[in-house]
């Protein structure tokens, strides 16, 4: 292979390349792994230009032993560490004998890890905390309290309130396992928003009376229909009505819209806006708020037996109907959450 093919090729490589010669001097470098090395190494011996010595053993091996040889070079971007899966790979022919490095970023798949982990730890704190409650409860019953009818009631009561919680949690992650699973699946169900919503807030009328809210529906003229799965859509409006109830004051309107065209999805579209008259959430927030397990404050979630899934759930969902959702919110004034569903 002449060294032009070899150059265009790296060139094209989705992934930083280096091209050291047999005599151990860097014959090539793409953009990418310019960015990473800086310029001006070409002709340069290897050795002065990647300097980790893990990755150098990489390049040492590959070039002796003339086979494949795997490694990892360690930098920080932006204040990040990031770390790269390097692979040198001998290379033939024409004069060209030598190794090819190549450096693949890890981050996402570290993320991904770091991300596992983080909900797996979210999930045995959420269930362990209940379940510490009850066991502690049982004890008492069996001990202290065994003759004491009051707090029998008590207890039982305050059992009957976390058990309801573990399987409140229980159900959530495995809703969301389940939207998880279908998001590539596109629904195909014709839904009446206008129905869906009122059925929805009838639904949730116990709530909404106990909070001394009122929920107000505007716009949404029967007949007004979205292709979408309407048990998911229910869980939809269901979560953000409630959260509506729970976080916001006592007003709460729901606006249903037809918008011949929204940027947000190139297209027309139905639009959804939950408005409450609450206290806001601080922009801080704002970003990480329909990450799983994310509150506010995750005491007085867990007070009102949320399991902090929700906003998770409705993302999902509206995800698998090629739609968005958006927040917005100030301190003090009240927040918006707009659901825009695409209308073909
Ligand atoms: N309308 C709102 N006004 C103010 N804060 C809100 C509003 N909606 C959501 N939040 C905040 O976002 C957090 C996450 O909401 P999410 O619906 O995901 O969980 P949750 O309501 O705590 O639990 P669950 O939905 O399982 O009952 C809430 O804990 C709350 O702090
Ligand atoms: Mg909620």
């Amino acid at each position: 292979m002449g060294q032009d093919l070899l150059a265009s090729l790296l060139s094209a490589a989705p992934l930083p390349a280096v091209h050291v010669q047999r005599d151990e001097r860097v014959a090539f470098v793409n953009d990418g792994a310019m960015r990473l090395f800086g310029q001006g190494i070409i002709g340069r011996h290897y050795i002065t230009v990647f300097r980790q010595p893990n990755l150098l053993d990489c390049v040492e091996a590959a070039l002796r032993d003339r086979q494949v040889s795997s490694g990892q070079f360690l930098t920080s971007d932006a204040g990040r560490e990031v770390t790269y899966r390097v692979v040198a790979a001998p290379v033939e022919g024409a004069g060209q004998q030598g190794v090819v490095v190549y450096l693949e970023d890890m981050t996402h798949m570290q993320d991904a890890v770091q991300m596992r982990r983080d909900f797996i730890a979210n999930v045995s704190h959420e269930l362990k905390t209940p379940l510490t409650a009850l066991t502690g409860f049982i004890e008492t019953l069996r001990g202290p309290a065994r003759e004491d009818a009051a707090a029998r009631e008590r207890f039982l009561e305050i059992m009957d309130h976390e058990a309801r919680r573990m399987n409140r949690l229980v159900q959530d992650l495995l809703s969301l396992s389940r939207v998880e699973s279908e998001e590539r699946m596109r629904p195909t169900d014709t839904v009446d928003l206008g129905a869906l919503i009122e059925r929805t807030v009838l639904s949730l009328q116990p709530l909404i009376d106990g909070a001394g809210s009122r929920v107000e529906i505007a716009g949404a003229a029967p007949g007004f229909e979205v292709t979408g799965d309407a048990d998911q859509l229910l869980q939809v409006f269901s979560n953000l009505i409630e959260n509506a109830v729970k976080y916001g004051g006592d007003l709460v309107t729901i606006t249903v819209s037809a918008r011949d065209y929204d940027g947000s999805i190139r297209g027309p579209a139905a639009r959804i806006d939950v408005t409450d008259n609450g206290e806001g959430i601080d922009e801080l927030h704002l970003p990480r708020l329909m990450e799983r397990f994310y509150r506010i404050d995750g005491h007085r979630s867990r007070e009102m037996g949320g399991t902090g899934l929700g906003l998770a759930i409705v993302k999902h969902i509206v995800n698998r109907h090629r739609g968005r959702v958006r927040v917005e919110s100030e301190k003090g004034r009240g927040s918006v959450f707009s659901v825009v569903l695409p209308l073909i």
